[in-house]
C-alpha cells in the first residue's frame, strides 16, 4: 500500500540576543539561582528586544529552516504559526510572516494551543499535506512570553523565555510502515476543565487588555506527567513501537523535573532526551522546534532516527507526534 507521509526537509531556530540570567532575575524579584535551578533546571532565558515581535522571531527561524531545506519562500504554500503571543489580536501573525517572507500565494494561519502549540501545528500541517490541500508547509512555533509575564511574580517570571523554531514539511509517497520517513502518528488531547490552572488574565473579549500569565504551578505539575505519558503511550501503541525503539525524546521544555519524571515513567533512557531549557527557559510553542533544530545542527539527529515529540500546556492541551527523520 502506498500512502502519503509528511517528511521534514529542514529546520531552523532563533533566539533573541538578550540573555537574562537567574542572577539578574534575583535582582528583580525575591529568588535565587539555586532555587530556580533546583526546581526547574533553568539557568537563563532570552528576551526579545524592544520592537522585536513574535513575527520577527518567526521569520528568522523560518528563513533558516528554508535555507536548511534548500528552498525559498516561494516553494511554500502553507504557513502555520503556533503562538499564544501574536503581534496583534488579528490578523494572524502567520499572515505577517507570510508578508515578511515576500509571499502572496498559498495560505497562512495561527494555531493557538499554548505550550502544545507546535505539536498541534505539525499535526494540522500533516493533515493538510496528506489530504493534498497543500504541498509544502512551513510550521513555526514562535513566542514572546516576556510580554505577558508579570515581572513582579517570582512564581512565574523565572520560568519563561522568548524564541522561535521552524520546520519545512513536504508530503511524499510512502509504504505505510513504521520504516517510512515522516510523521507516523499524532495524538492530541485537551480538557477545558483545567483552564484556571494556567491562563492569561486578559483578552480582547473579556478585559480588552492583553493580561498576564497566571499559574497554579503545583497543579500543572500534578497533571503534566500523566497527561504526557498517556499521549506518548498512545503514539507507541498506534505504531507498535516502544521506548527502546526511540532514538530521541524531544519534550516541550517546561521544567526539567517534569521531563525526567515523564521519561522515567515511560522507560526512556535519559541519554535519549534532548534538553535545551537550561539556556532558554520555557518558550511555550517554540520550545520543541528549538530543541529539534539544536539536535539536528549538532549532529545528534540523523536520517532514519525515530523521534517522539510531546507537549502539555495551558487549556490543558497535550499531545505527541512520532516521526522518522
Ligand atoms: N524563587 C524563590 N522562591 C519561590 C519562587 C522563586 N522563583 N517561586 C515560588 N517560590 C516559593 C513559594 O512562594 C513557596 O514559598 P512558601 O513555601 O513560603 O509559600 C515555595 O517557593 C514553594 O513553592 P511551590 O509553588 O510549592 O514550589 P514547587 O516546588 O511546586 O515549584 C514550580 C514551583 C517550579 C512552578 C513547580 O510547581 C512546577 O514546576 N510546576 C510546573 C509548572 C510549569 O512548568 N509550568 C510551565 C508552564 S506549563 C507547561 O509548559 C507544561
Amino acid at each position: 500500500m502506498t500512502i502519503k507521509r509528511s517528511i521534514v526537509l529542514g529546520t531552523g531556530s532563533y533566539l533573541p540576543q538578550r540573555r537574562l540570567t537567574n542572577a539578574e532575575l534575583a535582582e528583580m524579584v525575591d529568588t535565587s539561582d539555586e532555587w530556580i535551578v533546583q526546581r526547574t533546571g533553568i539557568r537563563a532565558r532570552h528576551i526579545a528586544a524592544e520592537g522585536e515581535f513574535t513575527s520577527d522571531l518567526a521569520v528568522k527561524a523560518a528563513t533558516r529552516a528554508l535555507e536548511a531545506a534548500g528552498l525559498t519562500a516561494q516553494d511554500i504554500d502553507l504557513i502555520i504559526l503556533a503562538t499564544a503571543t501574536p503581534d496583534n489580536t488579528f490578523p494572524a501573525s502567520a499572515v505577517t510572516v507570510q508578508q515578511k517572507l515576500g509571499l502572496t500565494s498559498g495560505f497562512a494561519f495561527d494555531v493557538h494551543a499554548v505550550c502544545s502549540g507546535f505539536v498541534y501545528a505539525i499535526s494540522t500541517a500533516d493533515a493538510y499535506l496528506r489530504c493534498g490541500m497543500a504541498k509544502r508547509a512551513l510550521v513555526i512555533g514562535a513566542e514572546t512570553f516576556s510580554r505577558i509575564l508579570d515581572w513582579t511574580d517570582r512564581t512565574t517570571c523565572v520560568l519563561f523565555g522568548d524564541g522561535a523554531g521552524a520546520m519545512v514539511l513536504e508530503a511524499v509517497e510512502a509504504e505505510g510502515t513504521t520504516a517510512d520517513r515522516g510523521i507516523l502518528t499524532s495524538h492530541l488531547r485537551s480538557d477545558g476543565n483545567h483552564r484556571d490552572k494556567l491562563y492569561v488574565d486578559g483578552g480582547p473579549s473579556s478585559t480588552q487588555t492583553v493580561g498576564h500569565l497566571r499559574m497554579q504551578g503545583k497543579e500543572v505539575f500534578r497533571h503534566a506527567v500523566s497527561m504526557i505519558t498517556d499521549v506518548v503511550e498512545d503514539a507507541f501503541s498506534a505504531t507498535g513501537t516502544d521506548a527502546d525503539a526511540l532514538d530521541w525524546f524531544i519534550p516541550h521544555q517546561a521544567n526539567r523535573r517534569i521531563i525526567d519524571a515523564s521519561a522515567k515513567k515511560l522507560g526512556i533512557d535519559p541519554a535519549k532526551i534532548v534538553i535545551t531549557l537550561e539556556d532558554q527557559g520555557n518558550t511555550s510553542a517554540a520550545s520543541i522546534p528549538l530543541a529539534v533544530d539544536a539536535a539536528v545542527r549538532d549532529g545528534r539527529i540523523k536520517r532514519g532516527d525515530l523521534i517522539m515529540l510531546e507537549a502539555m500546556g495551558g487549556g490543558f492541551t497535550w499531545g505527541a507526534s512520532l516521526l522518522r527523520w
